[in-house]
């Protein structure tokens, strides 16, 4: 149902709350400023007390001086749901969105939060104490995009779902890509790290793995009548790598690394598990194989936006559900994966009933 606008702001309240938010922003700014030198790879993204090189961004001042003009344009949110990847096409859905219609985008707190200290995002962010305050029309979307969402009707919409599709944002990918540049310690590290692996060779060719395991080994063949990308899939995507260029060399993360170890053949010296991991602080594994040139992802929107973000080939994991799986009613792989990405069908075997 489409809720009517209410007047939000009066003019002397608007005064009041542009005063306290400049005040409150400065504050958080200068508190920040104390904790720059705290690794960024430690940051949990639970602690928000670490959040490094912030950038205050008060409300409503995207463009000084001029505060109505935005408030006419109203607001526009996303929910902040999921972990890198899904945080990842949330803000790009949106970011992309709100410039369709017309619209002041605004990212929650807690979207803010999880992506702020890995990327120089500039979205502004709704302040905590007005979230619950606005009457905020909900407006759900599907995982691709679609004529209707040019015309999202109202001025306090908040997108809900979990909108990961280049189909959204392609368009305006220079953009994007600038809201996901790298901190600039983060870059200068993860360089630093790929330029260790490649030891006295003069010249190398990365290819960052990211193998999706963690929850998806249970629900992909519980919930979905799927698969996760295995041992013959890995072999396969980095042949196709080792045949095109002889210097190839392949940085693994995985939230699985054990069964990486034991799953990936080793043995050529090509291959580094560079990842550690750590499901709470995935910026380091994401900033990792986003340097590489090249991507192989298996599933998941972590990879893909890997992919994305890397501009080079992308390998990835195709048809790995069986056809009457509930998820090709929420997921379409067509706007999933560019055209360009090279697709390795999946062994549904597993999933067959045994003869
Ligand atoms: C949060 O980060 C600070 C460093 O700024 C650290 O001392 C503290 O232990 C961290 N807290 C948690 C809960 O991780
Ligand atoms: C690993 O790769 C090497 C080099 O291609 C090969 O000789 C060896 O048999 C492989 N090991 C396994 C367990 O597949
Ligand atoms: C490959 O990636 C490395 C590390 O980010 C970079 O220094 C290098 O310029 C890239 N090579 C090409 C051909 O893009
Ligand atoms: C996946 O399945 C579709 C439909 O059967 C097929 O057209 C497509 O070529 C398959 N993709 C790959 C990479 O095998």
């Amino acid at each position: 149902m489409y809720l009517p606008e209410r007047r939000l702001f009066s003019q002397p309240s608007l005064v009041i709350c542009l005063v306290f938010f400049s005040l409150l922003s400065l504050s958080t700014f200068l508190h920040l400023q104390k904790n720059n030198y705290y690794p960024w790879w430690r940051i949990s993204i639970k602690n928000t007390s670490t959040l490094p090189d912030h950038k205050p961004t008060s409300f409503l001042n995207t463009t000084p001086g001029t505060p109505t003009k935005n408030l006419d344009r109203g607001m526009w949110t996303v929910n902040s749901i999921g972990r890198l990847g899904n945080q990842m096409g949330e803000y790009a859905t949106l970011y992309a969105l709100a410039k369709l219609n017309g619209h002041q985008a605004y990212i929650l707190p807690a979207m803010h939060q999880y992506l702020a200290p890995i990327f120089k995002i500039t979205l502004p962010v709704v302040p905590s104490e007005l979230v619950g305050k606005i009457p905020w029309r909900n407006y759900n979307l599907h995982d691709w995009m679609s004529e209707e969402y040019r015309h999202i009707q109202g001025k306090y919409v908040r997108l809900t779902g979990y909108p990961c599709s280049f189909t959204f944002y392609d368009h305006i990918r220079q953009e994007i890509l600038q809201e996901f540049t790298f901190h600039d310690y983060i870059k200068e590290d993860t360089n630093q790290y790929l330029l260790q692996l490649r030891g006295q060779r003069k010249e190398v060719t990365y290819i960052g793995v990211h193998v999706r395991r963690g929850d998806y080994v249970n629900v992909m063949p519980n919930v979905w009548k799927g698969v996760v990308a295995d041992k013959d899939y890995l072999e396969k995507a980095m042949n196709y790598f080792r045949e095109k260029y002889h210097d190839a060399i392949f940085v693994v993360v995985s939230n699985g690394m054990d069964w990486c170890k034991q799953n990936i053949n080793a043995s050529r010296g090509d291959v580094y598990f560079a990842g550690d991991g750590r499901e709470s602080s995935p910026g380091r594994d994401f900033a990792l194989i986003a340097h590489c040139n090249h991507t192989i992802m298996t599933i998941g929107t972590f990879g893909i936006w890997a992919g994305y973000l890397v501009g080079g080939e992308t390998v990835y994991l195709a048809n790995y559900t069986l056809p009457d799986s509930p998820f090709l009613k929420v997921f379409k792989p067509s706007a999933a994966f560019l055209p360009e990405w090279i697709g390795i069908p999946a062994d549904l075997s597993p999933l067959l009933p045994k003869s």
